[in-house]
């Protein structure tokens, strides 16, 4: 095994693809301390800046001097605390459906939620771009997988037509894509799920707190509520705090306590989790500033990096990828970046389809302009 490692490691080296972990020694925010060094941060998905405000630590911590840290068991079990049932009570709300229901991450949402809606025969509609935890979840489930090139709703409905007789169909996407920042046609989404019978699911993990008139996501953005079945969405990137939800009828709710295997083998989250949760979604109402500040800072770094001549692709979200293609290339520019005081990751394959590594810059509530600029200028300097 040990020439094994040895030989895989160097591979991915060689090829500009090697992972490594920072220590962070700072609370999450604009500015955060990583390897020893104050930098300004351009990578968290932290949109709304609530990950590091205090009352969410209160908030966990009152919840943690009254409940004890840990759930015990799994919540079907005798860990299903008060605190995750109001938390999903007041998720169903946001999300103007019936009902909610919480898994301990996104990652266990999505290959909980898919497996137990399809299965072996059935038929799974997947953009390429959508998150490995959506393309995991397919996997699990055995069932055919179709994948159609981003955003081509042409070809997604040239697969649905060939595969008319299928018992189940189910397509699946992101409503805003992690490393493009770019949205889904959910309008023509939904069209072709009901002309050809398919179950719609959509991950909103980037964009719930950020899109739709009170950060509901795009189905709330785009009214479309009524014929999306399941929306899942987390609560680790805008809420700033962690676990993951989804959100449909209290039949679904049902049904994915009785049968998501990620739900069900697994210890509830922490209590105290839950009540950060909760403390996010009532400063996420009551803060509606933090998502005006976030959208305009999105729109002045778009524009900066425009103007600057950098390629964004269809951004229109706060997740700005600045391309750059050669994944060596990308690295040595984000390493040129830090040394400037600019944290923004590298994002190399297999994350991103070979030849379109890139900078993928995000921006907070709590960014101000001369941190946009300061951003721009580094990056005109040393690419
Ligand atoms: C689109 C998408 N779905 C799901 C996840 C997983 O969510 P979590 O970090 O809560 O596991 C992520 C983020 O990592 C994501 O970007």
């Amino acid at each position: 095994m040990k020439a094994f490692l040895r030989e895989a490691l160097e591979a991915v080296e060689a090829a500009g693809l090697r992972r490594a972990l920072h220590p962070l020694t700072s609370p999450q925010g604009r500015e955060i301390v990583i390897d020893g060094a104050k930098v300004l941060n351009f990578c968290s998905n932290d949109y709304l800046a609530l990950a590091g405000d205090p009352r969410l630590a209160e908030a966990a911590a009152g919840a943690a001097q009254g409940y004890g840290f840990g759930a015990g068991a799994a919540r079907l079990v005798c860990g299903n605390a008060g605190e995750h049932e109001a938390l999903e009570r007041e998720l169903a709300q946001v999300k103007h459906t019936e009902a909610a229901l919480l898994f301990n991450c996104g990652y266990m949402a999505n290959t909980g939620i898919i497996p137990s809606l399809v299965g072996r025969g059935d038929a799974i509609f997947a953009d390429k771009l959508n998150h490995a935890s959506l393309v995991d979840g397919a996997v699990l489930s055995r069932a055919d997988f179709y994948r159609y090139p981003h955003g081509r709703m042409d070809v997604l409905e040239a697969m649905l037509k060939k595969t008319g007789d299928v018992r189940r169909k189910l397509i699946v996407t992101d409503t805003v894509f992690s490393m493009d920042g770019d949205v889904a046609p959910l309008a023509e989404l939904v069209v072709l799920a009901r002309k050809y019978e398919a179950w719609l699911m959509v991950d909103e993990a980037h964009a719930f707190g950020v899109l739709g008139p009170t950060g509901g996501g795009l189905v709330e953005a785009t009214g479309t509520g009524d014929r999306v079945a399941v929306q899942m969405g987390t609560l680790s990137k805008a809420a700033g705090s962690y676990g993951a939800y989804v959100a449909g009828s209290r039949d679904l709710r049902d049904f994915l306590i009785n049968t998501a295997r990620s739900f069900i083998y697994t210890t509830g989250l922490p209590p105290a989790v839950s009540a950060a949760s909760r403390m996010a979604l009532k400063l996420m109402a009551h803060e509606p500033w933090r998502r005006t500040v976030l959208l305009e800072n999105a729109r002045k770094m778009r524009t900066a990096l425009q103007g600057a001549g950098f390629d964004t692709l269809a951004s229109s979200t706060p997740i700005i990828p600045v391309m750059v293609g050669d994944a060596c290339r990308a690295k040595d520019i984000s390493c040129k970046l830090l040394l400037r005081g600019i944290f923004a990751a590298a994002i190399r394959p297999p994350t991103v389809p070979v030849a379109t590594a890139r900078l993928r810059i995000t921006v907070t509530a709590a960014h101000t302009d001369a941190d946009i600029a300061r951003c721009v200028e580094a990056l005109k300097d040393v690419s």
